[in-house]
């Protein structure tokens, strides 16, 4: 296939998202192979290929048809979309669907000797962050007149090289926040990664594909947490353990040889089966019971 039918899709170079991002496309069924300079891989059994950036760089991206898909953090599309607005741009990229990896927040942190009472103890105060727009939206929000710092990096610390009172960054673990003396202490945005795409129509050919990956991606993202669950149980406990069954829909009941008032009930459960879920079934007159984890799944 020739390069106009290739679904491009680009994701972040090094970072939190993408060990994830390659994951997921690999779970879709992609196989890759990487190119020389790593920062292409060649999809060997999908037109869909795998561009490499930054973080930063996905929407734009996106936006300039460069590529027709990107996966980013929620915390990077609200930045773009607000400073696209700012600038009179439409923000050209839809998002498409919510993925479920990457979560993290925006938050102000402060230094550990800062007396945080609430937004309006930032009123007159210097805030360093890479999220400029973002952190301003939330300061007018708040009627919080304050003095925003933009950096391109580096911003924990800031504080301590006097360049800012305080900091709007993104948390995951805390574990920067807490090396760098400096505590949350409000959360601007919540954040997960994001698929976004090119509002401009694909010609069929990729649409099609992309179709097809959105229904994949649906599949993965539903297995996750899904389980198949067995277990005999007798007729009269039907209606309990049905209850019991979390996040399931319609069992299959197959009739057991040589008894009349026992089944075998199998199901697929939308949620994770837990010991303690295990132990109300056996309770409720249900043995047998087996667990097991669902590969795929297509609706
Ligand atoms: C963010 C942030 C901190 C770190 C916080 O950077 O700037 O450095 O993650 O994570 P923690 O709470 O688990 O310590 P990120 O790696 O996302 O890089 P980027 O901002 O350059 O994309
Ligand atoms: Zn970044």
């Amino acid at each position: 296939m020739d390069k106009e039918q290739r679904l491009r899709v680009a994701i972040q170079k090094s970072g939190r998202l993408t060990d994830h991002s390659l994951d997921l496309l690999s779970r879709c069924g992609l196989k890759y192979s990487r190119g020389k300079d790593q920062l292409l891989c060649y999809g060997e059994n999908m037109p869909l290929d795998v561009l490499l950036v930054r973080d930063d760089d996905i929407p734009d991206l996106v936006r300039e048809d460069v590529c027709d898909l990107g996966i980013v953090g929620g915390n990077v599309v609200n930045e773009k979309r607000l400073s696209f607005l700012a600038r009179g741009v439409e923000p050209l990229f839809e998002v498409l669907q919510s993925l479920d990896f990457g979560r993290c927040r925006l938050s102000i942190a402060v230094p550990d000797n800062f007396n945080y009472t609430g937004p309006q103890s930032l009123a007159g105060r210097r805030i360093a962050t890479t999220y400029p727009h973002t952190t301003s939206h939330w300061l007018a929000e708040n009627g919080v007149p304050a003095e925003v710092v933009t950096l391109s990096g580096a911003v924990e610390i800031a504080p301590r090289l006097g360049r800012a009172d305080v900091i709007c960054d993104l948390v995951s673990t805390g574990s920067t926040l807490q090396a760098n003396h400096l505590r949350e202490s409000e959360v601007v945005m919540q954040s997960q990664a994001l698929l976004i795409r090119t509002p401009v129509p694909l010609p069929q050919a990729k649409e099609d594909w992309l179709n097809r990956i959105l229904l994949r991606i649906d599949g993965v993202q539903q297995v996750k947490e899904s389980k198949y669950i067995m277990l005999h149980a007798p007729r009269s406990a039907l209606a309990e353990i049905r209850r019991l069954l979390p996040g399931s829909e319609s069992p299959t009941i197959i009739p057991l040889e040589g008894t009349t008032d026992k089944v075998a009930i199998h199901a697929v459960c939308r949620e994770n089966v837990f010991w303690e879920t295990l132990e109300s079934l056996k309770r409720a007159g249900a043995s047998s019971l087996l667990v097991l984890p669902v590969e795929k799944m297509l609706a």
